[in-house]
């Protein structure tokens, strides 16, 4: 069955909290992992850094394969790295569910975008928050996701930048209706809530679970002030 069925369940879903591995215990990745599906998420984000297109390293392919071994649950793929059209497949070939680029990192995104979809996995589209709407417009009818930076790419924990409110609002009126609008990036407690009010329908969270003791109550929380919007 195609992963791009995903897409439709986590729409069909939302609003939906899905924990950034960033501030996991990578020595116990199985019990995280345990813990985190324990928890009721529907989705791993995963964010991939190279240390050149964000001054911050992270993981690649083993780690997205180790994820695919240990669950069932779809895995949202973010790169935060240069060149990515070089990776795809290879990000695919290890279970990545969701395939996300930055549109800073490449000259043509529709290409990049295209090739994601060839390979049958969503497509997304992440800007960062300096970076405008109108320089994506014209592949948003290519984005099965777009992926609005709250912070810039690159680190957890840090504060949420209210710029991203604007351009969820904006793109909610720009997108088709089976576009889903993903945030990440500060998203707690405090910030959620006003996420999901100007559109967003994923929600990153990387600290506000991790640092928290219990993942059941901190996804519940995070899913009910969504859910009040
Ligand atoms: C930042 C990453 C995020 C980050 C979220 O570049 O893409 O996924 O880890 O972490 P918090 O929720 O701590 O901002
Ligand atoms: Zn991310």
């Amino acid at each position: 069955m195609s992963r791009r069925r995903h897409l439709v369940e986590l729409r069909q879903a939302s609003p939906v909290v899905l924990p950034s591995l960033l501030l996991c215990d990578f020595g116990n990745l199985e019990r995280e992992v345990r813990q985190l599906e324990e928890a009721g998420v529907r989705g791993l984000h995963l964010d991939v850094m190279d240390g050149q297109f964000v001054p911050n390293l992270t993981y690649g392919m083993p780690i997205v394969e180790a994820c695919r071994r240990l669950t069932d649950l779809p895995l949202d793929v973010h790169l935060m790295i240069k060149q990515p059209q070089q990776y795809i497949s290879q990000f695919c070939d290890a279970g990545a569910d969701i395939i996300t680029i930055h549109a800073e990192a490449v000259d043509s995104p529709s290409e990049v975008l295209s090739q994601i979809h060839d390979l049958d996995c969503g497509a997304g589209l992440a800007i960062n928050p300096d970076t405008p709407i109108e320089s994506i417009e014209s592949c948003l009818s290519l984005c099965d996701l777009v992926l609005v930076m709250s912070v810039q790419a690159g680190f957890g924990g840090q504060s949420f930048r209210p710029i991203a409110l604007d351009k969820l609002r904006t793109l909610k009126q720009l997108v088709n209706e089976n576009t889903l609008l993903e945030v990440d990036g500060g998203v707690n407690g405090k910030t959620i809530r006003d996420c999901a009010a100007a559109g967003a329908q994923l929600f990153v969270v990387g600290s506000a679970i991790f640092r928290e003791t219990s993942y059941r109550d901190a996804v519940q929380n995070l899913t009910d002030l969504a859910l009040l919007a």
